[in-house]
């Protein structure tokens, strides 16, 4: 059966503007083996984006939301089974076990090509194979990659679209011969089985059995199978612009990080960027799209990006970063007029929704979108529901796809080819005790120690399994492509490739009182944490040193217009509770023993160092 190509497959007919023969025949080689019915190749053009929404509507996929409360806007309701990105299902599969790393899933390469040459063959029988060039980074930057997706669901072009510069200008900058990265996706659940017969189409067609997403990072390739949500379909994203980049970024001497890049500036005018890692459910797009409290009158904040950035080194002993994506995919549920009003006016119009629920007028809603919920909706599912019906009505995971440009507090440079100067990279986790508001390291490696040791508090919508602590070194647990031993040593060194590197903080938006309350009210008010780490890189801000590294006291940070935040409860959200951090650095040393072998010797000596301390 694999041999025998099916009546229905045809070789790609590439249009006269593919010049490049080796993608001509990839792709050619890629529809032989996955035999769909017809090969489209995407210009990228508004016009094909319009055709494929008004099919996905056709088809049941989309639902068209009202032109007059949402205009440009679809929504998108998921399968149940295929919600999330899966981490149990994402593979990175080096010649070596363990050049992965005991932080990923491995499998032998040979084996997994074996399994995907199964999986793939006829799997897009009865649809279209779509070919969907394009470039993370604006076209032509020299920190920009060119990747080429084929894909089965015409979904996945329209979010592509949305998130990345897509089309027929990558082709053209690409040329004849030039690189990409090939990333190759299929839902898994073709129309037509071996025999011809033919079945009908799901609103959203995904493989209940059988999801992989799949690295080789020593060819640069992606392979994904079985979904059709967000980061597992859109490759450009988590695959490409994380996993693959990461070990490219080792090779050549740069960094692919899980941070926003946000830019702020004085009234005086100065201006610094910053570039921010917290793991998933921190507020990190918040955080991107911060308007200073009203008390900071001539304070702006800029937004570069809101997920990854891509960080070299300049000609002038700094590193620079740009945000590799032309789009935001993020968490809907909690996103309100209070918590980002900046990506509210972003998702008024030309807005693709995933999950959320939709009200009887044809707008969306989700959990905190309003004080009240609606007195009737349907939900992420398509059921009828009403308050206190016992269900959420979006799925905590629900997203947005929506173009970057329409975010009000973009950065003039945010396309800038060649990046924006870093001033200081941030870490952050939700950590109800134990990590103090900001805390800044006293040196590089102190600041790589910090980042590698970063926790977080699991929440719902990540496991289920609320408030436990999970290591996530950097962010970076699910999406670093290679050991994460490696990895740290990669960013040791890169400290000492560049003359002026960032300084290095961590924060805390998130400790709690013994009620259970947060003590720290967040979001806008994060802006007085900002303005101090941006005063230290001036050498404008006083702090102590503790056995942490350098905290700002309570006459250190700008209180105008929250001077009912008393100087105990600062205190309390600042303090370094000796007994709580000795059981704290045994979690350290949890990470460290499973990384044993590759873990630098600076790490672990200054775990060492701070066992010391604490012992006197
Ligand atoms: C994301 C994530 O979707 O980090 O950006 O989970
Ligand atoms: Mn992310």
């Amino acid at each position: 059966m694999s041999d025998r190509p099916a009546p229905e497959s045809h070789p790609a007919q590439a249009p006269a503007w593919v010049r490049h023969a080796k993608l001509r025949d990839w792709v050619d080689k890629m529809a032989r083996l996955a035999k769909p019915e017809r090969v489209v190749w995407c210009d990228g053009s508004q016009a094909e984006y319009d055709r494929l929404c008004e099919g996905l509507v056709a088809a049941g996929s989309l639902v068209k939301l009202s032109e007059t409360l949402r205009p440009g806007s679809y929504l998108a309701r998921s399968h149940p089974s295929d919600v999330a990105r899966m981490e149990d299902r994402t593979f990175i599969c080096s010649a070596r076990r363990e050049d992965a790393g005991p932080t990923n899933n491995w499998i032998e390469p040979a084996e997994m090509r074996a399994t995907l040459a199964r999986l793939f063959d006829g799997c897009m029988r009865g649809r279209t194979l779509y070919v969907v060039p394009f470039s993370m980074g604006p076209i032509g930057s020299p920190i920009a990659q060119i990747g080429v997706e084929i894909s089965d669901s015409a979904y996945v072009v329209v979010n592509m679209k949305l998130m990345t510069r897509m089309g027929r200008a990558v082709l053209e900058h690409l040329g004849a011969d030039g690189a990409f990265v090939p990333c190759v996706h299929s839902v898994g659940a073709p129309l037509v089985d071996s025999f011809g017969a033919r079945r009908a189409d799901l609103a959203w067609p995904c493989n209940e059995k059988e999801k992989w997403i799949v690295h080789f990072p020593e060819s640069r390739e992606i392979w994904s199978y079985g979904s059709g949500y967000g980061g597992n379909a859109l490759l450009g994203k988590k695959c490409l612009a994380l996993r693959i980049a990461s070990v490219m970024a080792r090779d050549e001497g740069w960094l692919a990080e899980h941070m926003l890049i946000l830019g702020v500036e004085s009234p005086q005018g100065e201006k610094h960027y910053v570039s921010a890692a917290f793991p998933s459910a921190c507020g990190k797009t918040n955080f991107a799209m911060l308007i200073p409290p009203a008390a900071f009158a001539g304070w702006k904040v800029t937004t570069i990006g809101e997920d990854i950035a891509w960080i070299k080194p300049g000609a002038d002993g700094r590193l620079y970063a740009l945000n590799p994506e032309a789009g935001l995919f993020g968490v809907a549920p909690g996103t309100s007029e209070a918590t980002n009003p900046n990506a509210m006016q972003t998702l008024r119009r030309n807005v693709i929704f995933t999950n959320v629920a939709m009200t009887p007028e044809g707008d969306v809603w989700w959990e905190e979108m309003t004080k009240e919920a609606p007195a009737r909706l349907i939900d992420w599912q398509g059921n009828d529901w009403t308050p206190g019906c016992g269900r959420a009505a979006a799925h905590p995971n629900a997203r947005f796809t929506v173009a970057a440009s329409q975010c009000p507090s973009m950065d003039e440079r945010w396309e800038d080819p060649q990046g924006v100067p870093i001033s200081a990279f941030i870490f952050g986790g939700r950590r109800s005790s134990t990590v103090p508001l900001v805390v800044e390291a006293r040196s590089w490696e102190e600041g790589v120690y910090m980042g590698a040791t970063l926790g977080s508090e699991t929440t719902a919508a990540i496991t289920g399994k609320v408030g436990v602590v999970r290591r996530d070194p950097m962010a970076m647990l699910a999406f670093c492509g290679y050991h994460m031993g490696d990895y740290f040593a990669h960013w040791l060194k890169m400290g000492k490739a560049v003359a002026r590197p960032p300084r290095i903080f961590r924060v805390n938006w998130f400790r709690k009182d013994a009620s259970g309350k947060f003590i720290w009210p967040g979001y806008a008010e994060n802006m007085r944490v900002l303005q101090w780490i941006v005063e230290r890189c001036r050498g404008s801000a006083q702090g102590v040193e503790t056995l942490l590294g350098v905290i700002p006291r309570y006459e250190d940070l700008s209180w105008s217009g929250m001077e009912k935040f008393e100087r105990g409860r600062f205190e309390e959200i600042t303090r370094v509770d000796e007994k709580l951090w000795g059981e704290e650095l045994k979690s350290h040393d949890e990470l460290f023993r499973k990384l044993a072998g590759r873990l630098p010797q600076a790490l672990e000596t200054r775990r060492g160092r701070m066992h010391q301390k604490l012992a006197a």
